[in-house]
């Protein structure tokens, strides 16, 4: 595992069992997540493979894999905690999902051709370099013409920042902060994920959705 990966604290079982148990973003997600699979949808209707990195529980796969019943996903995560709880929520897929436990900075594993690469909640754990390698490598594993997926917090300005913190206190109570995961530094910026997609050959780049700190981006590889 790379030095410097922030991946140990999700390797601890009650970490993950608690965000499990406090996410409070559930319902505050399901909108991007519809957004994203329909943009995907309009543009690649016979979608056949997809894979969701560091995909938790996998309530964004299963969007996906509902709106495309023919197609095969594949959950990645490093987390058993976590593959446990998205075998279950995910059994009605039965042999449609492939479970690999990997970790996010290294794609190696993965298919070379993927419709999509999707990814949410995760990727604000990596630094803008390591940001740029995994776009990279995602963009490495989709065929022509896929699509990259992202929905992730991102880090503003800091008088963004604290506006957008008491906007977020009021409009979604905050959970237990005893379950609340760690982030070493500052998270990526917007412009870090443009860097990072633009360094990794996305010239077909759009933010469909944003609520306050979460961002989805999609990004359409060429071809
Ligand atoms: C905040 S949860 C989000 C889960 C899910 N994607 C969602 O949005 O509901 C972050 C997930 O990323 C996983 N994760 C963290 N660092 C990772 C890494 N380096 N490689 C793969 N997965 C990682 C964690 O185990 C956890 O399941």
């Amino acid at each position: 595992m790379p030095e410097g990966t922030p991946v140990s604290e999700w390797l601890d079982p009650t970490v993950a069992t608690s965000w499990l148990e406090q996410d409070s973003l559930v319902g505050f997600l399901v909108l991007p997540r519809r957004i994203a699979a329909t943009l995907v949808a309009g543009d690649r209707p016979r979608t056949k493979l997809v894979a969701d990195i560091g995909s938790g529980p996998g309530d964004f796969l299963e969007v996906l894999l509902d709106l495309f019943p023919g197609a095969h996903g594949i959950w990645t995560d490093v987390s058993t905690v976590m593959e446990d709880a998205a075998r279950a929520r995910l059994a009605r897929f039965s042999d449609r999902v492939s479970y690999r436990l990997t970790d996010m900075t290294d794609l190696a594993q993965l298919p070379g051709d993927l419709d999509v690469v999707m990814t949410s909640r995760a990727s604000h754990h990596l630094d803008p370099a390591r940001l740029a390698r995994f776009y990279n490598e995602a963009a490495e594993h989709l065929a022509p013409g896929g699509w990259l997926l992202n929905l992730d917090h991102i880090g503003p300005a800091p008088v963004w920042d604290a506006r957008l913190r008491a906007v977020r206190k009021q409009l979604i109570p905050p959970s237990d902060k005893a379950g609340a995961h760690k982030h070493n530094d500052a998270l990526p910026s917007v412009a870090d994920h443009l860097d990072g997609l633009a360094k990794a050959g996305f010239s077909d780049v759009e933010m469909p959705w944003r609520g306050l700190y979460t961002c989805l981006l999609a990004a359409r590889r060429d071809g």
